[in-house]
This record gives structure tokens, sequence and C-alpha cells, in this order.
């Protein structure tokens, strides 16, 4: 299923990313640079943050108490749809998922 990354400045990169795979990592491992993930996935950085479109963010599962507690840590704004990207499973129900990456991470 595919994943829309849309940068700050617009730039939009879509990649196949498997289920059960994160969000965090596959961007990561394609070389998409406004998504640092520099804990690798453990929940200690905040460098993972994406805001999650409109459409899509309901359809996740809600934020867990440790992710909460980081998302009060993300260096750009926080807003009602700001989400770890580490922390989005992808499914096979979430095809065309669009996140879109603050202008910094840190
Ligand atoms: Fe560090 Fe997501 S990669 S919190």
């Amino acid at each position: 299923p595919n994943v829309h990354y849309i940068a700050h400045d617009g730039n939009e990169t879509v990649l196949e990313v498997e289920p059960g795979n994160n969000l965090m990592m596959a961007a990561v491992f394609e070389g998409i640079r406004e998504i640092e993930g520099i804990c690798g996935g453990c929940l200690s950085c905040a460098t993972c943050h994406v805001y999650v479109d409109a459409a899509w963010a309901d359809r996740l599962p809600q934020p867990s108490a440790d992710e909460l507690r980081m998302l009060d840590e993300v260096a750009a704004e926080r807003r009602p749809n700001s989400r770890l990207s580490c922390q989005i499973e992808m499914r096979e129900d979430l095809a065309g998922i669009v996140v879109r990456m603050p202008d910094h991470q840190s």
C-alpha cells in the first residue's frame, strides 16, 4: 500500500510500505530527510513528527500514553493531527494515507 509523504515545501514522495512496517522506518530507509527518527522508533526522540491528513487521522489507533508524552516534545508546532510516524504501523486499509512533514524536527 502507498503512503504519500508531503514535505513542508510541497514536494511529495510516494512510497510502497509493507503492512507491519512503520511510516518512520519506511521514510528513513528511502532517504526522506524531513523525518529523522533518531531514536530508531523507541519513542525517545520526537524527530519523526508528522501531521496526518484529516481524512486519515481518525482511522489510526489512538496514540499511547508514551506517544502523547513525546508529542509534547516535538520541535515544530504541535497540532491536533500531530503523530509520531514511528508509531503508525502500515495496514492494507491505510493505502493512500497522506502525512505532511513539518519544516524542522529538532
Ligand atoms: Fe524517535 Fe519516533 S523515531 S520517537
